[in-house]
C-alpha cells in the first residue's frame, strides 16, 4: 500500500508528465509565496526531472522568493558536471533570477564526511520545506538513501561510502529531513522502475516506504507497467 496521503498519476507520455510536473511545482510555489512569501524547494539528482528543469527554466514567475536545496549530491570535484547540483544549475538556475544566495548546493567537493556536516549546518537556518521532489532509483533508493543500507536517521544530513550507483560517496538528507515537508513529489519513468515500485505499493522495505509529508505525497508516473 502506498501512503495513505500519497496521489498517484500515470501520465500517457513523458511530455506530459513533464508538464504535469512543472505546473504541479509552480502552482505550489504560488501557495507558499501567497501565504509566506517564499517557496523552499529541494531538487532530486537524476535524469527523470532533467525535461521538467527544461521547462520551469522558460517560467516567468517570482523565482526571486524560490529558495533551492538538494536531497543529495555526488561527490565530485565543484565543476563536475555530474553534479546534481551543476545539472540543474546548468539547465534552470543559471537562466532565471534566482539570486545565488537563495541557492544551497550540497558542499560535496569536500568529500562526504565534511560535506554532510557543512550541510547540516545549511539546513539548521530551514526548518521545514514546502516540496521536496525525489526520484525513485531501479533498485528503489531515494535521494542517496538505498535498500538493506542503514539510514541513520538522528540527523538531518548523512555521508554515505558505499552507494551501489556510481560515485560510491555521496551526501544524502535522512528520511526524516526530507519528511519534513508540506509535499513530496515523486518522478518515475520507465518500466525499469516496475519492480521498485511494485515493492513500495506491497509495502516492502524500501526508504520510499518511509517518506512523510504533512500534506500530500504526490506521485507521477510514465511507463512503470
Ligand atoms: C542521484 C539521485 C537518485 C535519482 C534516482 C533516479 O544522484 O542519482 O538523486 O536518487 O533520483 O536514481 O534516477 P533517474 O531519474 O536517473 O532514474
Amino acid at each position: 500500500m502506498l501512503q495513505k496521503n500519497s496521489i498517484f498519476s500515470l501520465f500517457n507520455s513523458q511530455e506530459e508528465l513533464d508538464r504535469n510536473a512543472a505546473q504541479f511545482i509552480i502552482e505550489k510555489a504560488k501557495i507558499a509565496i501567497n501565504e509566506k512569501g517564499s517557496f523552499s524547494l529541494v531538487l532530486s539528482g537524476g535524469t527523470t526531472p532533467v525535461n521538467v528543469y527544461k521547462l520551469l527554466a522558460k517560467e516567468q514567475v517570482n523565482f526571486e522568493k524560490w529558495y533551492i536545496y538538494f536531497g543529495d549530491e555526488r561527490c565530485f570535484p565543484l565543476n563536475h558536471l555530474e553534479r546534481n547540483s551543476n545539472v540543474a544549475e546548468l539547465i534552470w538556475l543559471s537562466k532565471v533570477n534566482i539570486p545565488k544566495s537563495n541557492i544551497f548546493i550540497i558542499p560535496a567537493e569536500l568529500g562526504n564526511k565534511d560535506g554532510s556536516l557543512a550541510y547540516e549546518k545549511i539546513l539548521d537556518k530551514n526548518k521545514s520545506f514546502d516540496l521536496v521532489i525525489l526520484g525513485l532509483g531501479d533498485d528503489g533508493h531515494i535521494a542517496s538513501l538505498f535498500p538493506n543500507h542503514q539510514w541513520e536517521n538522528t540527523k538531518q544530513v548523512i555521508s554515505v561510502s558505499n552507494s551501489p550507483k556510481a560515485p560510491s560517496d555521496r551526501i544524502s538528507l535522512t528520511l526524516s529531513r526530507l519528511s519534513n515537508t508540506e509535499e513530496v513529489l515523486f518522478l518515475i519513468s520507465g518500466k525499469n522502475k516496475a519492480h521498485a515500485f511494485n515493492r513500495w505499493k506491497e509495502g516492502g522495505d524500501l526508504p520510499a516506504n518511509l517518506i512523510s509529508a504533512k500534506n500530500q505525497i504526490s506521485i507521477m508516473a510514465f511507463d512503470i507497467f
